[in-house]
């Protein structure tokens, strides 16, 4: 199962893996995962927010879920798609351990008194149209469907467009509440994404705050050749003054700040650019941390574009304050599993979303190269086979009371 998902969207020279919401090898993904759900005889639902869910339902054989609120679904999963030329197992594994897990209780002849879903919530790295866990956000109404159809990819389409091509109604976009009335809790497993944990399965505590905040430089366009120093309004200069302010903010505050993706107009060797929009990523231990960070590097930003009569922009494209994930079901989790270590993370997920509606928590399996949205990402399949356990076990717990 697993070895079907590897060379989708696999870039052959670098191996990561370019699988951005709607594009072909991300539906190559779901038609996978539709696959995987109809060889199990589980019933697939896609909501109407581009998300996809198979669902197990024991004690009424297979059909559509019903609404049953004295026995709440368990819902588990991750997401499909990746970040551009990110590793393998962000995201897939949590879906393929999903699978992997159904498949394990049924072989022990476990009767879950609750149906088990298992989703694939889409753009959740928010590669294609920036916004983070952006199915599972509308799902959850914390994004303005309107804002929502408006957002656009790197070739201008607009998120309304993409969903009305893949046969979804973008009017009909946002906060899902029968959906959700039909879920008692979400548990997500993940690879970890940094060097926090030694043992093969841990269990989350909380997600750090972060956000996303764009910074547009506006300048002149012009010749490189003929153009004195004197003259030029080049926003390559502030924008470069910018990435290193945001190190030192970062430093002064305690938080993470990363420039990760630039985009520069026109883009020529020989033309100063006319202008430069740049993404900052910023995440800290508390909330004031980040906003002082992102205060700081748009204070530094403006500074640095003066002299050079560039103008300076500054748009929070997104912010996700701290996650602190239910205590009860935390301790829930980690008591089936006999006691794993409990972590925080600095990587946002589709359960830290979905936490402000329902009892949320997540499992992280082992990484032994600390390294994650890049090729490198891995985890060794002893201890994915342990995660697969561990899910199983908890998803046998929640699914029985
Ligand atoms: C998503 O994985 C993020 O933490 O940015
Ligand atoms: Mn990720
Ligand atoms: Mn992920
Ligand atoms: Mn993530």
């Amino acid at each position: 199962m697993w070895r079907a998902l590897l060379p989708v969207g696999r870039d052959a020279d670098t191996g990561g893996y370019h699988r951005f919401a709607w594009t072909p090898p991300e539906l190559e993904c779901r038609a996978w995962f539709a696959d995987e759900a109809r060889r199990r005889g589980l019933a697939l639902e896609h909501d109407r927010n581009g998300n996809m869910i198979a669902w197990w339902r024991p004690e009424e054989g297979e059909g559509e879920p019903r609404v049953d609120r004295g026995h709440r679904a368990v819902l588990t999963g991750s997401h499909l798609d990746s970040v551009p030329g990110g590793g393998a197992f962000d995201g897939p594994l949590g879906i393929v351990s999903a699978f992997a897990a159904v498949d394990l209780l049924r072989e022990r002849g476990a009767t879950p008194r609750r149906p088990i879903g298992i989703a694939a919530f889409a753009e959740e790295e928010g590669a294609r149209f920036g916004v983070a866990c952006l199915g599972s956000r509308l799902l959850a109404g914390a994004i303005d469907p309107a804002r929502a159809r408006g957002l656009t990819d790197g070739d201008g389409r607009t998120f309304a467009e993409v969903l009305h091509g893949a046969g979804l109604d973008p009017d009909a976009i946002g906060p899902d509440e029968e959906l959700l009335g039909r879920v008692g809790c979400y548990v997500e497993l993940h690879v970890e994404q940094g060097r926090a944990l030694r043992e093969p399965v841990g269990v989350a505590s909380s997600i750090v705050p972060h956000g996303r905040w764009r910074l547009e430089f506006a300048g002149e366009g012009n010749h490189a050749g003929t153009t004195a120093l004197a003259d030029r309004r080049d926003p390559m200069i502030p924008f470069a003054g910018m990435v290193l302010a945001a190190r030192d903010a970062a430093e002064r505050n305690g938080t993470v700040a990363t420039v990760g993706k630039v985009r520069v107009v026109p883009g020529g060797v020989n033309a100063i650019a006319s202008s430069v929009t740049a993404w900052l990523d910023a995440r800290g231990p508390a909330d004031d941390a980040v906003r002082r960070t992102v205060a700081e590097v748009g204070a530094a930003a403006r500074e640095a574009a003066r002299p050079h009569r560039v103008a300076v922009e500054l748009a929070e494209e997104s912010y996700t304050e701290i996650v602190d994930f239910n205590l009860a079901l935390r301790d829930r989790v980690a008591g089936a599993l006999g006691g794993a270590p409990v972590l925080p993370t600095g990587a946002g997920h589709d359960a830290g979303v979905l936490s402000a509606r329902l009892p949320t928590a997540m499992l992280f399996v082992r990484n032994p190269t600390g390294v994650s949205h890049a090729p490198a990402e891995h985890a060794e399949t002893a201890d994915c086979l342990a995660g697969v356990e561990a899910l199983a076990a908890v998803l046998d717990d929640l699914a029985r009371g």
